[in-house]
């Protein structure tokens, strides 16, 4: 049934990083992803006469979000602002997805679980990366620390410790919906070669997982710091990236790896240390990096994204 849009309505939702497992967690092995506190707020009002024009997959999101919805898709604004980098691996599109399929519901009355949230937001997904695990929009939705097994089990973590972290952002920005395909095309190619690697990583985030739950923090880091190397072998990491991660080691990280889809985008660094002087020394070198912080809640307890730099505006 379509309903009519009655009123203004926002929502705000985290980005995320993936601490161990992107691109394996494709191939169905385990994954962990944490939201950080940086954020996406999305913004519904009727249309309004004068609009900028709208980029043509966002225009596409706020239609499909509308009709997931059960809106009339013609006759919306969304706006959409964000403290959260962009095109970098940090979870900006699923932060989109999940903040516009929450600002609808509201906008029609609608009260949504998180599973539905989660799995609308999973559609609005695949027009930003084609065939997603599923694993960024499910962080995003839910929040916090989670393991994540594509169609099998998503897994709430708790960590005696708080993970300070920090996000250095290179100059090529990545796409991850080519970084999949061209390991996919590897991959086709040559499959003994890649599933060992696969499964080497699925039993880094098994370490992992023990790590996070006894709160060993150098034992985490070193796990990172292996999962770039398998990453570096998957042809996922570029010499930015290896030269970043080299930096923050150097520095006195714990670890270091690329996070996301790679071939540009951004690295994590986990501290235990001064997180300012890692900022510092990236900003030396050329590169913006800020601390970041696990957020515990998911779109739901988000709605107070703050300092917003990126600025972005949608019809349809
Ligand atoms: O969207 P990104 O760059 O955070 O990458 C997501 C992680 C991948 O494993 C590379 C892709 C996926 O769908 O899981």
């Amino acid at each position: 049934m379509i309903v009519s849009m009655p009123s203004i309505a926002r929502s705000a939702a985290p980005g995320k990083v993936i601490l161990l497992g992107e691109h394996a967690v494709v191939y169905g092995r385990a994954a962990l992803a944490a939201t950080i506190d940086r954020y996406v707020e999305v913004t519904v009002t009727p249309r309004s006469a004068a609009l900028p024009s709208t980029p043509p997959r966002l225009h596409e999101a706020l239609g499909r979000a509308a009709e997931l919805t059960g809106i009339e898709p013609f006759g919306l604004n969304a706006s959409v602002r964000a403290d959260l980098p962009v095109s970098v691996g940090l979870g900006s599109s699923a932060a989109l997805s999940v903040a516009l399929i929450r600002a609808l519901a509201k906008c029609a009355g609608q009260s949504l679980a998180d599973d539905v949230v989660c799995t609308r937001a999973f559609e609005i997904e695949k027009i930003f990366h084609g065939f997603p695990s599923g694993i960024d929009n499910t962080v995003v939705t839910y929040g916090g620390l989670i393991a994540f097994r594509r169609d099998v089990s998503v897994t709430r973590l708790s960590t005696p410790r708080p993970l300070p972290l920090v996000i250095a952002i290179g100059r090529v920005p990545r796409e991850t919906q080519t970084a999949v395909r061209a390991l996919r095309d590897k991959w086709s190619a040559d499959c003994a070669t890649y599933e060992p690697v696969f499964d080497q990583i699925d039993a880094l985030v098994a370490q992992a997982e023990d790590a996070i739950a006894a709160g060993v923090l150098p034992v985490l880091g070193a796990l990172m710091n292996a999962n770039h190397r398998l990453l570096q072998r998957l042809g996922i990491s570029t010499d930015e990236l290896d030269a970043m991660v080299g930096l923050a080691r150097n520095a006195g990280a714990l670890g270091a790896k690329l996070t996301g889809g790679g071939g540009g985008g951004a690295v994590i660094c986990l501290c235990d240390n001064d997180r300012d002087r890692l900022v510092q020394q990236f900003t030396h070198a050329g590169w913006r990096a800020f601390a970041a912080d696990i957020a515990e809640r998911g779109s739901d307890g988000a709605a107070d994204a703050r300092g917003f730099e990126q600025r972005n505006s949608a019809s349809a």
